[in-house]
């Protein structure tokens, strides 16, 4: 199976690559966690863009559209035997897609470095990430064929890729894919951007000394106490839309009527409910709400 192009074709030929393994199987049946492949044919990743990971992880995020679903799949069977990361395929994305790409990698590594799995390793690395995209993201905006940049920025989308195979995902991606789930044409990473300060503000008191240390690049002179909770999401979200993420889910057609649903998908789609319960501070129904009603 060779899979072309950023997050979603690559992640359609994993799935592919588990059928043609195992041909007595469709699509539905691994999309909505029915069958749990073990065998899939040998997959090559040719990325296009420096956001997703996938090509060095072991998931595939899929949208089944009839129930609004968009479940993250995970697979051991489904790591790619080859991957190709080159700059040089990149420097024709749009600057919207450059900006949604790389603030979809600054949340992989925020998520992986405050999960109930976390580690040094997926700390150490979100560090790392930040830090280049907040010094490449502006530069790659300023001229789309700076190589450098673009260099710099895959670099960071792939080890943010390996940062969550290690340390794993919760609420931004969880709340996340309902909102792509019911809006196919939302750009993954406008959602993430949207959420995400509304969800700092909630784990930072949980996580303030590992996000303070983390998010330095952007939001200098956190110290991680409880208190800075506020601080920190504004300066993410001062961060945020300085790039280019549009401020909140109405500016992406939500009405405040749609949060009942996001939150009934959030706690419904197979896979999402993982994510959820590996959020640093307990994922129940009114932070979820909360969290959707901050964001429109
Ligand atoms: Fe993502």
């Amino acid at each position: 199976m060779i899979a072309i192009g950023g997050g979603s074709p690559i992640d359609a030929g994993k799935v592919a690559a588990t059928l043609l393994a195992n041909p007595d199987k469709n699509a539905r049946d691994v999309c909505s966690l029915g069958f749990a492949p073990e065998t899939a044919v040998p997959i090559v990743a040719v990325n296009l863009t420096h956001g997703t990971g996938t090509e060095v992880n072991r998931f595939a995020v899929v949208t089944i559209p009839e129930n609004e679903f968009k479940p993250a799949l995970a697979f051991e069977c489904v790591y790619p035997a080859y991957s190709i990361d080159d700059p040089a395929l990149m420097t024709k994305l749009p600057e919207r897609q450059t900006v949604f790409v790389s603030v979809d990698a600054v949340n992989h590594v925020i998520e992986a470095c405050t999960t109930k799995a976390a580690s040094p390793y997926s700390i150490g690395l979100a560090k790392e990430v930040v830090r280049l995209v907040a010094k490449y993201l502006p530069a790659a905006k300023k001229n789309p064929s700076d190589l450098r940049a673009r260099y710099f920025l895959l670099y960071a989308s792939m080890i943010a890729g390996i940062a969550f195979d290690n340390g794993l995902l919760h609420l931004t991606h969880a709340l996340e894919h309902p909102l792509s789930g019911v809006r196919p044409e939302l750009a993954h990473g406008s959602g993430l951007g949207i959420i995400v300060p509304g969800i700092i503000r909630e784990i930072y008191p949980a996580k303030g000394d590992v996000l303070a240390d983390v998010l330095a690049p952007i939001v200098p002179g956190l110290k991680g106490a409880a208190d800075e909770a506020e601080l920190a999401a504004a300066g993410v979200r001062a961060w945020l839309t300085g790039v280019g993420v549009p401020e909140n889910l109405r500016a992406e057609g939500f009405v405040a009527g749609d949060v009942g649903k996001l939150v009934d998908l959030a706690f419904t789609t197979p896979s999402l409910g993982v994510l959820l319960g590996l959020s640093p501070v307990e994922a129940t129904r009114e932070l979820v709400t909360r969290i959707y009603q901050t964001a429109i």
